[in-house]
């Protein structure tokens, strides 16, 4: 069966809409999953009545596709960790790219066959190129630097901005040459260059500032698909790429202002590049008068503790210490003890970290609580346990102008009577900057890694009291 323009555009707009309804239902942990399904109906719909068009010649190619694509996408989905997530976007924002600029050449050499070339075509065309190829190798070199596989170390020399914007000159000038004259010279050299600065625009980048890169990407890769859009005179794609686009731009926003950082400071500042040194635990500690503590000292104030607030941060992640620390909740309910969780913006190394590991452990959303709701509450709490945070409970953020992290709001853990911080060693944050609650007269560390330690909580807990 073939659809007939009218019944596209209408299929068409009805998933833009179920589109809609899926980022307000990802709005909210409790609301998500259905947010998810609105956004996979609607992919649905937009699938089907795009391989029902008219335009649509012959199926062999497509289902091909579709199905080797589908077979790489479903293994990588099922194999990939929690941790590894900003990686697998990274690498599918490439492909969105790579597509981008694919089309955008198929295009070109279709029309160009059938001397249908204009210069408004031929524009569109240029801006799709540049901003998928971008997308592409930026994306390739995002993804090398979070999976190990190049340095995550900043890469800079003298002159670099200068190189960059030269470059970035010289390829809108062949877009525009290539828009006025055809000329395959200059798409070919367009083509080659916007490459070169995805690769240059990322590289001095650090590992550490790699989600917020990951999320301008996600930006970029919206404008590519809506460029292809325009392309291809597909309305949808057009909606649904700016979707993209824009929301990728707000969610970078919204992670420099909690990070307390211009856009600008994070794409040119190549801060947070990896730091901290081996360093090893407890002697050290004692050096620099930090407190160590046993996981029995801590149980023994938690037991018998009104409130507890608990932190999670990206050792949380990286120990998956969420499910025992689901038992651990449970127990200390048991025993009347109030648990909840504080989570700040940019704990962990993606936007939400911290939300999904606690669901997928089955955590009741009601625990979890936003900065800015629970930053009262630290003040009546008996304990606050640090699970793997560092940055975004250090007081340096309020009270020395010289860190780098001044500014960024903090969650106030040191004002609960006691501090515990569930660490391996004395090695600062993704910020690299010396913890100042470390040094606070209510403050202990127990290092080890937090799922062990919280494991071992569990079992004192269950053991029965002191
Ligand atoms: P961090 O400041 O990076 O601290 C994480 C701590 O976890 C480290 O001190 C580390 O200490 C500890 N850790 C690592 N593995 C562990 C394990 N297996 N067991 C126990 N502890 C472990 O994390 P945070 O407090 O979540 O702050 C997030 C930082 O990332 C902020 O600076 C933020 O600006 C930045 N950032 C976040 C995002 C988003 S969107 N979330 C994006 C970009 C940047 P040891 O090595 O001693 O164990």
């Amino acid at each position: 069966m073939e659809l007939s323009s009218n019944t596209q555009a209408i299929a068409y707009l009805v998933s833009a809409v179920l589109f809609i309804f899926a980022l307000k239902g990802l709005t909210h942990p409790a609301s998500a999953r259905k947010g998810n399904y609105y956004g996979m109906a609607g992919m649905a719909l937009a699938i089907a009545a795009t391989l029902m068009g008219a335009e649509v010649q012959s199926y062999g190619f497509i289902i091909a596709g579709v199905a080797a694509g589908a077979v790489i996408g479903t293994i990588l989905a099922m194999r990939v960790e929690m941790t590894a997530m900003p990686q697998l976007v990274a690498a599918l924002h490439s492909f969105v790219g790579l597509a981008a600029v694919l089309v955008a050449i198929g295009t070109y050499l279709n029309k160009a066959a059938a001397g249908q070339l204009n210069p408004v075509l031929m524009g569109e065309l240029s801006a799709g190129i540049i901003i998928g190829a971008i997308t592409f190798t930026g994306s390739v070199i995002a993804f090398g630097k979070l999976q190990g596989l190049i340095s995550g170390a900043p890469v800079k020399f003298s002159g670099q901005h200068l190189l960059n914007a030269l470059i970035g000159l010289l390829t809108l000038g062949l877009g525009v040459h290539f828009a006025m004259t055809g000329n395959m010279a200059s798409l070919a050299l367009m083509t080659l260059l916007a490459f070169v600065i995805g690769v240059t625009l990322i590289i001095p980048i650090g590992g550490a500032d790699m989600p917020v890169i990951i999320s301008m990407l996600n930006s970029y890769s919206g404008w590519a698909a809506a460029a292809t859009g325009f392309t291809l005179g597909n309305n949808l794609l057009i909606i649904v790429g700016a979707i993209v686009g824009f929301s990728g731009a707000i969610l970078s926003y919204i992670m420099c202002r909690a990070m307390n950082r211009s856009i600008i400071n994070v794409v040119f500042g190549g801060f947070g590049s990896d730091a901290g040194a081996g360093e090893s635990a407890g002697a050290q500690a004692a050096e620099k008068g930090v407190k160590s503590a046993a996981v029995e000292d801590a149980v023994y104030w938690m037991e018998d503790a009104n409130k507890v607030i608990i932190i999670p941060g990206y050792g949380m992640a990286v120990a998956q210490a969420q499910h025992a620390l689901k038992e651990m909740m449970e127990l200390l309910e048991a025993r009347e003890v109030e648990v909840k969780f504080a989570i700040h913006p940019v704990a962990g190394r993606m936007p939400g970290h911290m939300n999904v590991l606690l669901a997928e452990a089955d955590i009741p959303y009601d625990n979890v609580l936003e900065m800015d709701e629970i930053n009262s509450e630290f003040a009546t709490a008996d304990v606050a346990l640090v699970v793997g945070a560092n940055d975004v409970v250090n007081p340096a953020a309020k009270s020395d102008p010289s860190s780098p992290i001044y500014g960024m709001p903090i969650l106030e853990a040191g004002k609960a009577r006691q501090v515990y911080f569930l660490k391996r060693s004395m090695r600062p944050g993704y910020s690299g900057v010396n913890n100042l609650l470390f040094y606070q007269e209510n403050t202990s560390l127990v290092f080890g890694d937090a799922k062990d330690t919280i494991e071992g909580m569990v079992t004192a807990l269950k053991g029965g009291g002191h």
